[in-house]
């Protein structure tokens, strides 16, 4: 059965540990993740966009597919099905879908407005038993069309978020989503400090997890993330090991088309990513 991630967020915090949050795309990035979580008894989000939600058919398949594979896989970890980066919206829709989790992000909004819509949210998600991540300042880059220029969060906006009775909160600390630039200034932990002086037990999420160096994912924990969000590196390892195996003729070879066998390597790789993320934040045996 999905779960709200608000147990295993707070139960985070307190034990400072981080919980990943981990895109899915379709069954092999599904399977793949939850397998991972089972094996090393890990509470596990699955992010989804609305692009990948579209892409897979829309929320209602999501739904269907991940429920199903809970059952059918005996997955008894802690899994909460969250959308990333929604609309307002996109938020409605999920929410009768069936998500267990939604973020609304109203960091392109004036605050005004995005408090307004917060709020709104709060009052639907907090009714339904679900988990709400709010975002203030936007995360850089690119994801599936929403994009974000990289900036701080104000810590006293964060705090008017925060107070209006999210679960959790995305602030902007310099992250940004996909490969980080080779002139990126790094995370600014200043900032985060502060959010976390105006917050106190607010679980915050670090977007933009791909390629962030292992000590300031360490040092961000130590500082109150407790949701981390990785997708562009699953993409990558997916990417990579199918190259591989099609630069070395395997699919020309026997039934190596087959795409259970064309597709294996990568539904590997996502493993290995998601295994060496858990050991990295510090999740695993904490289901
Ligand atoms: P990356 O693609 O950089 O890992 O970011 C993921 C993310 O923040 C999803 O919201």
């Amino acid at each position: 059965m999905l779960v709200s991630a608000k147990d295993m967020l707070q139960k985070a915090k307190a034990g400072h540990y981080a919980v990943g949050q981990f895109n899915i795309n379709n069954l092999e990035w599904t399977k793949a993740i939850l397998l991972t979580a089972q094996e090393l008894n890990s509470p596990v989000i699955l992010g989804v966009s609305e692009g990948a939600g579209k892409y897979m058919t829309g929320y209602k398949t999501v739904v269907g597919m991940v429920n199903g594979m809970i059952e059918e896989l005996n997955i008894t970890v802690p899994v909460a099905l969250h959308l990333d980066h929604g609309s307002y919206e996109g938020c409605l829709k999920c929410i009768e879908a069936g998500f267990s989790s939604i973020m609304f992000d109203g960091s392109h909004y004036p605050i005004e407005e995005n408090i307004a819509k917060t709020t709104e949210l709060v009052k639907i998600t907090s009714e339904k038993g679900m988990s709400l991540e709010a975002e203030v300042g936007s995360i850089g880059g690119e994801e599936d069309g929403v994009v974000g220029k990289g900036e701080c969060a104000d810590p006293n906006e964060c705090k008017s978020i925060a107070d209006l009775g999210v679960t959790m909160l995305a602030a902007g600390i310099g992250n940004i989503h996909g490969k980080y630039p080779d002139n990126w200034e790094g995370l600014s932990f200043e900032t985060l400090d502060a959010i976390q002086q105006l917050t106190g037990d607010m679980p915050l999420v670090l977007h933009g997890g791909t390629g962030i160096p292992e000590d300031m994912i360490k040092k961000a924990i130590s500082l109150g993330v407790a949701k981390i969000n990785v997708n562009t590196e699953c993409q990558l390892a997916f990417a990579a090991a199918t190259r591989e195996y099609v630069e070395a003729g395997k699919d020309l070879s026997g039934k190596g088309f087959d795409p259970r066998k064309l597709l294996a390597p990568g539904f590997e790789a996502i493993k290995a990513t998601v295994k060496e993320k858990m050991e990295l934040f510090g999740s695993v045996g904490q289901a």
